[in-house]
Formats: structure tokens, sequence, C-alpha cells
């Protein structure tokens, strides 16, 4: 018998930890596992031996459910770029030495696309040295949405209810008076705009943004104030979503307007403070009430409006990564593709990581309105079967809505 190991990696979700259940499910029935365990903060744990047992607390059906709802990654999680594989290289060294201390037969790791590097390399590694004593699976998960070979990401679907359900509650607020004033509102996604996309989900309900700005179509400041000027003409509050990782035709950074930004281990721009910046250029251009304000963690922490679609696919690829590395497949990552929108059906499998790894999925330009300042319905398809509230599906007419495959 051998044991599992599973970790959390890179930006964390509200989904995340239901992933991490999702193995621990699939282990407590096989008779190959003997002892789960946890990495603490990522692959570090990994190479400083910081790494405990989940496997005994986990077993209560009790302490399971708390995980599946709890936000944020349970174990830790980190921005850690391995070197690359090399026999010289410290790291990979380290790492196998403690797979093969914890008897780990099965590595889980439960990332977004920098994470997938880690699995690739981790996996590489193995097979160039001859390691067969571990499979090393990855199991997605991001806010970001941007994953490669999967309909969505999941951890997308909570963060794009929440930020559905603020603007509404936003759209609110913004209405009580009867004077000329602009809201912009700045949602994570790095460089892809599917999260703030989603904010058009909100008009589902006729509070949603007036103006959506994406990374995905070069952003103008002029033509930026001349969108909000005619909205304005129109209709006194003027509501708008702009994604943290907005870029300029030159590909500079809107949030780097007023000055340089940090770097993380990934070489990304640490990114914020977009929503701000626009801000000042409106209230120099327009002269209007205007205010700002950034999602920031909230949208991904926000355990109150998950949605239960997502809770219950990341569970399921979870199992999915697991069951796989079980049946003997390594350097793979578990993903779901819908078969259908209408009934809502998914179907999960696994593809090499290689093909998810560093890669990004944008916004399709042809669900973007022409001028670049709104998206289309096809967005919405897209979104609406995601964003589920639990239980909701027990209920018909406000009667139970029992399953029953006898006539
Ligand atoms: O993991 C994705 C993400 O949440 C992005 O949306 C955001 O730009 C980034 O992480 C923030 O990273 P950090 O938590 O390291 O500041």
């Amino acid at each position: 018998m051998k044991n599992v190991l599973v970790l959390q990696s890179g930006g964390p979700t509200a989904a995340i930890n239901s992933t991490v259940a999702g193995v621990v499910e699939r282990a407590l029935i096989s008779e190959k596992v003997e002892k789960i365990y946890g990495s603490i903060y990522g692959i570090k744990g990994l190479i400083e031996d910081n790494i405990t047992e989940i496997g005994e607390i986990l077993s209560s059906p009790t302490e399971l459910s708390r995980l599946i709802h709890t936000p944020s990654a349970a174990l830790g999680s980190a921005r850690v770029r391995l070197p690359e594989v090399t026999a010289q290289a410290e790291e990979y060294k380290l790492i196998f030495a403690n797979l093969e201390k914890y008897n780990i037969g099965y590595l889980i790791c439960i990332g977004g696309n920098d994470s997938m590097d880690t699995v690739h390399k981790l996996s590489t590694y193995a097979k160039e040295f001859g390691i067969d004593s571990v499979k090393i699976m990855g199991a997605p998960k991001t806010i970001d949405n941007d994953l490669m070979k999967m309909d969505h990401s999941p951890g997308f679907a909570s963060a794009a209810r929440y930020v559905a359900t603020t603007f509404c509650e936003i759209w609110a607020d913004i209405h009580v008076y009867d004077i000329p004033a602009v809201t912009i509102v700045e949602v994570m996604g790095r460089h892809t705009g599917w999260l703030t996309a989603s904010a058009s989900f909100a008009n589902t309900v006729g509070k949603g943004p007036d103006l959506i700005y994406l990374p995905e179509v070069p952003f103008d400041t002029a033509r930026f104030i001349s969108d909000i000027k005619s909205k304005l003409e129109e209709k006194s509050a003027v509501l708008i979503a702009v994604s943290e990782g907005l870029c300029h035709e030159n590909g500079k950074f809107v949030s780097e307007d007023e000055g340089e930004s940090k770097l993380d281990a990934f070489g990304h721009t640490q990114l914020s403070g977009t929503a701000k910046i626009l801000e000042h250029a409106v209230a120099r251009e327009l002269k209007v009430k205007v205010r700002s304000i950034e999602l920031n963690l909230m949208q991904r922490a926000s355990a109150t409006l998950t949605s239960s679609t997502d809770l219950i696919e990341s569970r399921m690829l979870g199992a999915t990564s697991l069951d796989r590395a079980l049946n003997g497949v390594s350097g793979e990552v578990s993903v779901l593709n819908r078969v259908s929108n209408c009934p809502y059906r998914i179907k999960y499998s696994t593809v090499p990581v290689a093909e998810v790894a560093n890669l990004e999925k944008t916004v399709p330009r042809e669900w973007i309105n022409t001028q670049g300042n709104n998206v289309n319905e096809k967005m919405l398809e897209y979104i609406t079967p995601l964003i589920t509230l639990e239980g909701q599906e027990l209920f018909c007419n406000n009667l139970p809505n029992y399953l029953q495959f006898i006539r």
C-alpha cells in the first residue's frame, strides 16, 4: 500500500478545498491507499518537509463537509517556480527524497496554469530519472477561468456569482441619488476578462454594468472617457466593470499608468489599482462625481456566495485526478467539458499536463461587442448554467422536487 499527498498552489478560490475533499473521498475508499497527507504551503512543504496527515480528521463526514465549505486554501499555498529539470537541481532531490520518506505513491497538485508547470516538471523529472514509485497528477483551479482544454476552470463559477451579486448590490446603492455619478469596479482575472465579463450576469435582473472593459481589447483612455460621456447623456448613474489586467495598445498595463508595479515569482505584474487610476482620469476629464471600488480578495474568498455546481465539479475533478493516478497514469490533469448547455451536462476526463501548463485561454473576440465596451449574449449563455445556488435543485414551485427513476 502507498500513501497520497495533496497540495494546493497559486491564488486560492472558494472551491479549491472542495477539490482536496474529492481527492480524500476517493482515497478513503481505495484499497491501494494507506494514509492521506497534505503539503503545507504548496510545493514548499514538499521541499522543506512540512507535511501533515489529513486523512484521519477528514474521514469524518462533518469535517469533510466543513472543508468543502471553507474558502481559500486550507493547506496554504505558494507561488514558486521550480528550476529547469536537471540532475543537479537541489529542489528535485529534496522533493523526491520526501516523497520516498512518506511513501507517497500518488501526488495530486491542485492549481492553475503556473502550478501545472510544477506538475509538468515533476513528472518529467520522474520519467527522465526512471522514478516509477509515484504518479503525479494535476487538478485544475483558478478564478481567472483561463485554463486551456476545459470548458471552465473550477473556482470561476463561485467568483462569478460573487461578482454578479455584488454588481446588483452596488447598482442598488448608486441609484439612490438623482445626480450624475460614475462608479468603476475593478475585477480580478490577470490577463483574461472572464471574471469581469461575469458582471454582465447581473444585467439579467437589470442591475448590471453599463460598460465592461476586458484585457482582450486594447484599452484606450480617450475612448473610455467618451463612452462614459455618451452614457451620462442617457442616465445619471453609470456603472462600469473593468478588469485589473487592462492593457494599452503598447502592452503596458493601465495599472502602471501612475508608476511601476512589482513582479511575482512567476514574473507576473502584481495588478491592482486600475479602477483608481481610471477614477482619476474621469475626475480630470469629466468633472463628475466618481468612485472606484476594487473587489480584491473578497471575490475569491467569499464562501457565502459559492456556486453549488462549482463545489460539486471541483470535488469531482479531485476524485478524477486521484482515480487516474490509482490506475497508473502520471503527468496529466483532470478536465471537464460541456456536452450540452440546456440541460447543462459535462464530462470529466484527463489530458497531458503540457497542454495546460503556462498557457492562457482568453475570451473569444466574438463574445465581445464591436465597440469593445461590453459582452454579448454568447457570454451569458456560457455563464448562466454555472451560477447555481445550493439546494435550488431540491425545489420546484416551492415544493420538493424529488428525483425518482420509477414511473
Ligand atoms: O490566481 C489568480 C489570481 O487570483 C488573479 O486573479 C490575480 O491577479 C492574482 O491571482 C493575485 O495574486 P496574489 O494572490 O498572488 O496577489
